[in-house]
């Protein structure tokens, strides 16, 4: 296990029905809130106008349409928006564009700029507002990391950037709030917060207490899947804690390691706008770590012995694929309509070689998992 400095400064409040008291733990805050919603689970569910009704002699400025993958054009406006009402505090009501989307919003509120400076590295960011997350869908544990994903539709890239002014402040995880999602977003949460969980594993320093949350997290989002899918909504909570847990330094410190499949997905939803990032990372998955697999033989094995009882890697990988088939979480890049994948190699190879380089896969590796995952 590497050194680390541990620091995890969200305050979370995860209860069952916590919506109900939005508005005391967020009237601290102070006055006047700029609240992020997408383009329409929280207007038809009623959660603005509740949130609004919590919220009396408060100013609430309501900004919504956040799509996914978040694109430059909507933030730039969002941010205008914050930088002409001076709000107290940033709210992200949604999903993990929307929380996303928010961390650009809160931070450049007081930066000057445009987000894509931020993205590149070009600026960096020096304050933020307090940002408040009230997710409702279990995926990206965005609600409480420090990490925004934002996408240049001229350039057709994706890029995700780590800022230390993007903790948010306070996280309310209501598990109640999931429990309507339509199954495909639950679906594409499923192999996102498998895909979080994995990639340190794989490509960081060997590190036993780490990789042991790492195999419970992966096998008890497994068991949760089966049991959501079968209509059981309750084990939505095992999937909401597990998307804040999978991608936080309880699994990355003293281990490290790199988003080597997320950097490929981010890659092609970044050409491919309309493919989600879950689907995508649901085309990838497998065909990674086959790929991976030859180069980290040992990391694989240990990882389908504990979910599947099957040391050998390739066997493993066998059996993985075969439960994600089953279980109706199999995608294929065909299938998802993605044509040209030379442009989405070129722009994964500039965007995340380092990455790619540091599990030892080369551009060819790369090509063999693009076309393993087309069809
Ligand atoms: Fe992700």
């Amino acid at each position: 296990m590497r050194d680390f400095e541990f620091r995890f400064p969200t305050r979370i409040v995860f209860k069952k029905g916590v919506f109900k008291k939005a508005g005391e733990l967020i009237s601290p805050f102070g006055e006047k809130f700029l609240l992020i919603t997408g383009q329409r689970f929280a207007q038809e569910h009623g959660l603005v106008d509740a949130l609004k009704e919590q919220l009396p002699g408060k100013r609430l400025i309501h900004f919504k349409g956040i799509t996914p993958n978040p694109k430059v054009p909507e933030v730039e406006n969002a941010v205008s928006l914050a930088r002409e009402e001076k709000p107290d505090a940033v709210i992200a009501l949604g999903g993990g564009s929307v929380m996303d989307a928010a961390k650009y919003v809160a931070a450049m509120a007081l930066s000057e700029g445009s987000p894509w400076e931020y993205a590149t590295g070009e600026r960096k960011f020096r304050a933020s507002l307090p940002l408040i997350t009230i997710p409702t869908v279990p995926a990206s544990g965005s609600e409480a990391d420090p990490y925004a994903v934002i996408s240049n539709p001229e350039t057709k890239e994706k890029r995700g950037l780590y800022s230390p002014y993007f903790w948010p402040r306070l996280a309310l995880w209501d598990p109640i709030l999931t429990h309507s999602l339509p199954v495909k977003i639950i679906k594409d949460g499923v192999v996102d917060i498998i895909s979080h969980a994995l990639e340190g594993y794989i490509s960081g320093e060997e590190a036993v207490l780490q990789n042991g949350f790492t195999e419970v997290i992966i096998k008890q989002v497994m068991e949760a899947w089966e049991r959501v899918s079968s209509g059981y909504r309750e084990a939505m909570e095992i999937l909401c804690w597990a998307s804040t847990l999978a991608i936080s330094p309880f699994l990355s410190a003293g281990r490290g390691g790199h988003f080597v499949l997320h950097g490929i997905e981010h890659a092609l939803s970044g050409v491919y706008d309309f493919i989600s990032h879950g689907s995508g990372l649901a085309a990838l998955l497998i065909p990674y770590l086959e790929v991976v697999g030859e180069k980290r033989p040992e990391r694989v094995s240990s990882l389908t012995k504990a979910l599947f009882d099957v040391y050998h890697w390739e066997t493993g990988i066998s059996e993985w694929r075969e439960w994600m088939e089953k279980q109706g979480l199999m995608q294929t890049l065909k299938g998802l309509g993605a044509k040209d994948l030379s442009l989405v190699e070129e722009k994964a190879w500039e965007t995340s070689r380092d990455r790619l380089e540091s599990v030892d896969l080369t551009r060819e590796d790369l090509r063999k998992i693009l076309e393993k995952a087309y069809d």
